[in-house]
């Protein structure tokens, strides 16, 4: 696999843990970013993992930084792409299409869409009233947080609920969702 990480890197660790638990048959070859100083490079170096950086400023437009990023992913030998936490638009090359995963903290196509991720879904989530939420795990096409699902898991919104408790709740299921969304397209 190689990995994509805008953030924290949470969704990184959860597939560490699930690789380690035997749960993931698979073997992380490299892990890249879009900027420099984030949580999820230090913990790709902290496991001895090669990291590469691709800073969109330094690129000549999307295609370029797809171009640049997908070169890194392949010197690196890797079959899958996941974006673990990855907010920026990456064009899909063609001979990618179906080898790219993405997961959103909602159920596509509810909330999704450019300037549509991490707590900001859940805020919209608890302004629309939804009653339920959850995750989706899907191929990545060309259009922002589209393409093929490969699964969804639904979480209830609570009357009391607020961003941090309902992202939580999510986050809990996505822990779940990835490594078996991972799971069925290796196998
Ligand atoms: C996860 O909730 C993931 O679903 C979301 O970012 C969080 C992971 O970031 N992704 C999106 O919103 C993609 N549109 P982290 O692993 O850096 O904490």
């Amino acid at each position: 696999l190689a990995v994509l990480v805008s953030g924290t890197g949470r969704t990184l660790a959860n597939l560490f843990d699930a690789i380690d638990a035997g749960r993931l048959d698979a073997r992380i070859a490299v892990v890249g970013a879009d900027r420099d100083s984030i949580r999820g490079l230090e913990l790709a170096r902290e496991q001895g993992l090669p990291t590469f950086v691709v800073r969109p400023g330094d690129c000549d437009g999307a295609e370029h930084f797809s171009r640049t990023v997908f070169d890194a992913i392949e010197a690196h030998g890797a079959e899958t792409l996941v974006l673990a936490g990855f907010l920026r638009f990456l064009p899909i090359p063609e001979a990618w299409l179906g080898r790219v995963i993405n997961i959103h903290p909602s159920l596509l196509p509810a909330h999704g869409g450019k300037g549509c991720y991490g707590e900001r879904v859940h805020r919209a989530v608890l302004a629309a009233g939804d009653a339920t939420t959850g995750c989706t795990v899907h191929y990545v096409d060309n259009v922002y947080d589209h393409g093929p699902p490969i699964l969804q898991a639904e979480v209830p919104v609570l009357p009391d609920d607020d961003v941090e408790r309902l992202a939580a709740r999510v986050f809990e299921q996505e822990c779940h969702a990835l490594p078996e969304a991972l799971r069925r397209h290796l196998a």
